[in-house]
């Protein structure tokens, strides 16, 4: 049977030009500090120990340097690594697999560790634990256990959904890390970073404005740069300013405040629709025509830590900055309600 090792390449179609400007190390990875620091750290002792890192969890939303990060771990540890992701390991069979190839040392990177069907993640504790593999062989009465000793390995598990975890699986990670949104500032310097490795002349006060309107996500920094370039080349000299980037920023519809067009459908959904909520996640995903998973791992994170929206026992509510953002009244139904 093949192997059915999912690369990056089939998640983003962008792969190459995320590759372009994907950080090789952690001197060159912009922001994070504490997890960066935590991480260095484990990194530095182990190879000290000679020894291989401890199991890590990475989560954090979409598009925030999970992956990055895993590559950069790996090449820090001058460690080989093989990449999978949960929804591609379908079996137990699957999963032994990867696990019987990899070598002393190896990092094992599971994408999506969350899609792991439950069978297989009871082969993967002991593997993780103790190093070793008991699979089944032969069906009926012929069928018998056999026990495999594995390398010591690393495994990296990313998610976007950490909440989605089973507690066994969780706590069978050494080190475990959440990636949160940059600040401006983060954003800023990654972008002229980005520029400068894609030849693009952007000066201060364009940067400023393409990181400040980029939802802190460090891949929509990336590719609003490449949009607003496109912009700066057909309709100025191609030089990226504060105004060229606005302009173009406007014309994809990113407002002032860095929301995108779904963003304001669903605050203005709770707002208008729903008398400002509370509203469920289900009628909402439905309303604004999205996957409730989608809204609630890479569109609220963003909506609730800029203050937009909050998450009551009964539903989402916006919240009186929302309002003043929608240029709307509060509806008479959101008087607040004790929970
Ligand atoms: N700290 C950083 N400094 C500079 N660039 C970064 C940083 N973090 C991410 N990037 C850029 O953003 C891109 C996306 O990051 P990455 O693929 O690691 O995100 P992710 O968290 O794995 O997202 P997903 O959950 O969608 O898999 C990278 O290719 C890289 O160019
Ligand atoms: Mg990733």
């Amino acid at each position: 049977m093949a192997d059915r090792i999912v690369t990056d390449s089939i998640q983003h179609p962008d792969r190459a030009f995320e590759l372009t400007l994907r950080p090789q190390t952690f001197a060159e990875f912009v922001g994070q500090r504490k997890v960066k620091e935590r991480l260095e750290l484990s990194v530095e002792a182990a190879k000290q120990r000679k020894e291989s890192v401890g199991h890590i969890l990475l989560s954090g939303p979409p598009g925030l340097g999970k992956t990055t990060l895993v590559h950069i771990i790996a090449k820090a540890m001058g460690a080989n690594i093989t990449v999978s992701s949960g929804p591609a390991i379908e079996r137990a069979g699957d999963l032994a697999g990867l696990l019987t190839k990899l070598e002393k040392g190896d990092v094992l990177f599971i994408d999506e560790i969350h899609r792991l069907p439950s069978a297989v993640e009871e082969y993967l504790y002991p593997a993780m634990e103790d190093f070793r593999l008991d699979i089944m062989i032969d069906q009926g009465p012929n069928s018998r256990s056999v026990r495999l000793n594995l390398p010591r390995f690393t495994l990296i598990g990313a998610t976007t959904r950490s909440g989605l975890l089973t507690a066994p699986l969780r706590s069978r990670f050494e080190i475990a890390d959440r990636l949160d949104y940059y600040d401006a500032e983060d954003l800023q310097h990654i972008c002229k970073r980005s520029a400068r490795i894609l030849n693009v002349e952007v000066d201060e006060d364009g940067s400023r404005e393409i990181a400040r309107r980029s939802r802190g996500t460090p891949r929509l920094c990336n590719n609003l740069l490449r949009r607003v370039r496109d912009y700066a080349q057909v309709r100025a000299d191609g030089r990226i300013t504060a105004e060229i980037a606005d302009k173009a920023l406007t014309m994809l519809e990113i407002d002032e405040h860095g929301l995108d067009e779904m963003d304001k459908r669903i605050l203005e959904t709770i707002a208008v629709k729903f008398a400002g909520g509370p509203v469920g996640l289900g009628s909402l995903a439905v309303a604004v025509g999205e996957e409730p998973d989608t809204i609630e791992e890479v569109y609220e994170p963003y909506l609730i830590m800029e203050g937009y929206v909050n998450r009551t026992a009964q539903g989402r509510v916006v919240t009186e900055l929302c309002w003043q953002r929608l240029g709307l009244k509060p509806a008479s139904a959101t008087q607040p309600r004790l929970i």
